[in-house]
C-alpha cells in the first residue's frame, strides 16, 4: 500500500474523494492536522494536531465489488484496527456498525464511503480516526479514550501508520480475494462489542421501545440481528437501534 503524508488538510476523506481520479493503487493518506475532520452522521471529528492518527485509504476493487456484501469491508477495517491495538497491548472490540471500543469507551471512529456504479463498488474511501496521544477531549463526543490515556505513554505516529497499513492490506486482501471471508466474519463476531452471547439493553429507535436481547449476527449488508428475551429475532439497519 502506498503511503502519503500531508501536513494539513481539511479532512483526509474529503482530500481522497476530491483526488480519487489520481489514485490507481491502494493508497493511505494521513494528515498531521485536519481542519474539518468529519465523523459519522454529519458530526465533526476531534483530533488535536500531531497527536492522533487521522488517515484515509483509497481502496480500488479489481472487479466491481458487490454492494450487497459491503459490510465485509467494514469488518476487515474494524479487525485491522483491533489487530493493530492488540499488537500494542490494547484489547479492543468492534462496536457495530463502525466504532472501536476499549471497555465502554471509544478509541477509534471509522467512516467508510463506497463509490458505487451499476455493477458494484468501484473503490472505497476508508477513513480512520484513532485516538493515540491526545489526553484531553473537548468536543461533546460522549466517551472518548486514547491509547496514551490507557497505557500512560506516547506512541510514534509514523510507526503506527506503517502498522495499520500492513493490517489493512492483509485484511482487505481477504475480502478482495473472496477467500476466507467466512472466517473473517466469524472473527468479527468474536470481537464484537457486547457480542459475547449475553443479554444487553437496546432501544428500537422507530418505536422508542427498550428491550433486552442478545446480538446473534450481522448480515453481509450490515443488518444487526438481535434475539430478544422472548425468542424473537429483530433486524436493524444503521441508526435503527441504540445500545443503552
Ligand atoms: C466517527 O464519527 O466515529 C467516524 C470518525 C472518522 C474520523 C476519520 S479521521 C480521518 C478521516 N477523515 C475524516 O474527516 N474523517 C475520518
Amino acid at each position: 500500500m502506498n503511503i502519503t503524508k500531508l501536513d494539513r488538510t481539511d479532512s483526509t476523506n474529503s482530500y481522497v474523494t476530491r483526488n480519487s481520479r489520481d489514485f490507481v493503487e491502494a493508497t493511505l493518506v494521513y494528515a498531521i492536522e485536519q481542519t474539518a475532520g468529519r465523523g459519522q452522521r454529519g458530526n465533526s471529528w476531534e483530533a488535536e494536531p500531531g497527536k492522533n492518527l487521522t488517515l484515509t485509504v483509497f481502496y480500488p476493487w479489481e472487479e466491481a465489488f458487490p454492494a450487497l456484501r459491503q459490510f465485509s469491508v467494514s469488518e476487515a477495517v474494524a479487525l485491522s484496527v483491533v489487530d493493530l491495538l492488540a499488537g500494542e497491548g490494547i484489547e479492543a472490540r468492534a462496536k457495530w456498525p463502525n466504532d472501536i471500543y476499549v471497555g465502554d469507551r471509544k478509541i477509534c471512529g471509522i467512516l467508510i464511503q463506497h463509490s458505487v456504479t451499476g455493477s458494484g463498488i468501484e473503490h472505497s474511501v476508508i477513513g480512520i480516526g484513532l485516538n493515540v496521544n491526545q489526553l484531553v477531549f473537548r468536543s461533546l463526543a460522549p466517551n472518548p479514550v486514547s491509547m496514551a490515556q490507557l497505557a500512560g505513554h506516547e506512541w510514534a505516529l509514523d510507526e503506527l501508520v506503517t502498522g495499520i497499513a500492513g493490517c489493512l492490506s492483509r485484511r482487505l486482501d481477504i475480502v478482495k480475494r473472496d477467500s476466507g471471508r467466512e472466517e473473517l466474519h466469524k472473527e468479527f463476531l468474536g470481537k464484537l462489542w457486547r457480542g459475547d452471547g449475553r443479554a444487553y439493553s437496546f432501544r428500537d429507535v422507530a418505536c422508542d421501545v427498550r428491550f433486552a436481547g442478545m446480538i446473534e449476527d450481522v448480515e453481509t449488508g450490515g443488518t444487526l440481528c438481535i434475539r430478544s428475551g422472548d425468542g424473537d429475532l429483530y433486524r436493524f439497519a444503521f441508526k435503527e437501534v441504540e445500545f443503552l
